[in-house]
């Protein structure tokens, strides 16, 4: 989604720009723009390109950029009007002594337009953020805080946006209400982002803004108060745990590829300190108040989007499993419409690896209003879902910076895998179930580990399958929403149409679809559910469909039934999701770059959806 960068301080603020707009591209864009506030004529030099970075980089070359040390950038994903170079951003005033950098929406943009249209201001673009500059420049008196402020307090919407104006050259001012903003310092210098990445090249000392904030940044000083108020507040800066090499590539090709190989290290990272042998369960202490009202729930409802939706239908079947407590699982963008019912005794839990996927905020806020405990799910410390939530569980993953999500996936079962131990334990599990399924987790790491390195199939399988215009994924109980994931992965970064379905359901339509050239990959393994598996390949067969397996090694049968098998250890039931996803996001990854396709930046995704 659309990202900010703006600086202030002695260093060439076009270099710092760039630098960080290039770091917030993997959160997809398709337009982006810069704004200057040039040393030596004290005017604000604006440019601004459809298309990647590169394009941008190159406008500034040819039109030679001023000298400057501080300006505002943005990588824009478009909402309001189509992405061009004029709907791109910063947006200006009439006058340009005004420029404005937004992610969120302006709601009531039509009706402001028209009033300052009335009043004789003139528009170039089609966008909501246009309005927000020129509203700034009818309540401009000399005074930008006092302008920024009044303008946001007759704006609808969420927004988080930084203002630059050439009649204050030595000041940025910033303001938040539900679009992230991290502030960073430095010496003689600072930094704001929409993104810590953006930023954690040149400090670790960062602010992370609250709802209506409004900050004003010189290039030694912060002052923060709020949009009702000149009250100061006292910033608060922490130091950030994120390092430059965590979002750097570090000798892969790709970061898809990069985040694949680091699972076995991510999950570690999801389970350490939370494996308690001695008691034979899983400690969680971020949620630990919370445990009395999850055992007493008489539901548990689980919102989420994509990816972290299909985690959470595994979470559903993990804490059934082990609790008896029932468990529903929602979409975030239904939940929030659908007048969801919510008793004293529900607790939601929402999961995000962003913690900042608009729908998923709005279902928490939905269910909070309902008088819902909420508890979250998140990798992302101090997002907002993080910071919203009564409580949660850290995943842990580290900076997921490929759109399509692998180790954010895994890390999340992994933290539901957790969650039902330790609420099973009170409910269900024995002490030597507890134990042994503790003993379990603790070996999945070094078996995702085993998958990576093996010599197995995957790159002749994707050879002979990487021109094919459709696929099927097919699984059951813990693994039909791994079906659906692995469907997710192929579809978001190799364009090709992926349907996941239970394995079974097939029967009931899909079937028809099948001939020689609709692959059916099948999670096939040898658990409860092995032999109505492997009757359903045989239907496929039997239409002369050519089908590759996900089996467990050792599985002879299965070599005479399938055409390919890709062979993964064996592991608990329940726990299987997380072995069994890596084949799939692997043959994604591998047939995206056999069709030559920008694994990282996939057309029209964006890491974060943080618009409705
Ligand atoms: C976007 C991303 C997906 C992600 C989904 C939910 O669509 O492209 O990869 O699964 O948002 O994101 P979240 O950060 O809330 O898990």
């Amino acid at each position: 989604m659309c990202g900010i960068v703006g600086y202030i301080g002695v260093k060439d603020s076009l270099n710092v720009l760039i630098d960080g707009l290039k770091r917030l591209e993997y959160r997809g864009y398709d337009s982006s723009g810069v704004s200057l506030l040039c040393k030596e004529t004290g005017n604000i030099k604006t440019i601004k390109k459809a298309g990647k970075i590169k394009d941008l980089e190159d406008e500034f070359k040819k039109n030679k950029p001023c000298k400057s040390h501080a300006g505002i950038a943005h990588t824009r994903w478009a909402t309001h009007g189509e992405p061009n170079d004029v709907n791109a951003h910063p947006h200006g005033d009439c006058f340009n002594k005004i420029s404005i950098v937004h992610n969120g929406i302006i709601e009531n943009y039509r009706s402001l337009k028209n009033y300052l249209a009335g009043k004789g201001h003139k528009f170039v673009s089609e966008t909501d953020t246009e309005v927000l500059a020129h509203l700034i420049e009818h309540f401009y008196r000399k005074d930008l805080i006092d302008a920024v402020k009044k303008a946001l307090l007759r704006v609808e919407g969420t927004y988080g946006i930084v203002v630059i104006s050439s009649d204050h050259p030595d000041m940025l001012v910033a303001a938040r209400k539900g679009s992230p903003l991290v502030i960073g310092r430095s010496d003689n210098e600072m930094f704001i982002a929409s993104d810590a990445s953006a930023i954690i090249a040149h400090t670790n000392q960062v602010l992370y803004m609250q709802d209506e904030d409004v900050a004003v940044l010189t290039k030694n000083d912060i002052e923060l108060s709020k949009v009702e108020s000149a009250k100061s507040i006292d910033p608060e800066f922490v130091e950030i745990e994120m390092t430059l090499s965590q979002i750097e590539k570090g000798g892969y090709d790709h970061f898809m590829l990069k985040e694949i190989f680091e699972q076995p290290e991510s999950l570690r990272d999801t389970e350490v300190g939370r494996l308690d042998k001695e008691n034979g369960t899983a400690r969680l202490n971020g949620i630990k108040d919370y445990f009395k009202k999850l055992l007493d729930a008489d539901r548990i409802v689980i919102t989420a989007c994509g990816t972290s939706w299909h985690a959470s239908l595994i979470g559903k079947s993990l804490i059934e499993t082990y609790t008896g407590i029932p468990v529903e699982v929602d979409y975030a963008s239904e939940f929030r419409y659908r007048n969801p019912i919510i008793t004293e005794r529900t607790v939601v839990i929402v999961v995000s690896q962003s913690g900042e996927t608009a729908d998923t905020l709005a279902a928490l806020r939905e269910a909070k209003s309902k008088g819902a405990s909420v508890l979250g799910i998140c990798n992302v410390v101090g997002s907002s879902i993080a910071r919203e939530t009564d409580a949660g569980i850290y995943t842990h993953a580290g900076p997921e910076i490929g759109v399509a999500s692998t180790k954010a996936f895994t890390a999340q079962v992994m933290a539901f895998a957790l969650l039902a131990i330790g609420l099973g334990r009170k409910k269900l599990l024995s002490f030597e179930q507890g134990l042994s399924l503790i003993n379990e987790l603790e070996k999945i790491p070094g078996k995702v580990n085993e998958i990576l390195h093996d010599k197995n199939k995957i790159e002749s399988i994707c050879r002979k399958t990487y021109k094919k215009k459709n696929f099927l994924y097919l699984g059951r109980g813990f693994n039909f929403p791994v079906a659906l994931e692995g469907a997710l992965k192929l579809k978001e970064i190799s364009y090709i149409h992926a349907e996941g379905y239970p394995a079974a359901e097939m029967k009931h339509g899909p079937i028809a679809l099948i001939d020689e050239n609709m692959p059916a990959l099948v999670i096939a393994l040898k658990d409860s559910i092995y032999e109505k598996i492997i009757s359903n390949i045989k239907e496929i067969k039997a239409r002369k469909g050519y089908v590759i397996a996900i089996a467990n090694k050792g599985d002879k049968e299965i070599k005479d039934i399938a055409d390919d098998v890709i062979y993964i250890p064996e592991t608990k039931e329940e726990f299987s999701p997380i072995l069994s996803i890596i084949p799939l996001q692997l043959i994604a990854y591998k047939i995206a770059v056999m069709r030559g396709l920008d694994v990282d930046m996939p057309r029209n995704l964006a890491k974060s959806v943080t618009v409705e």
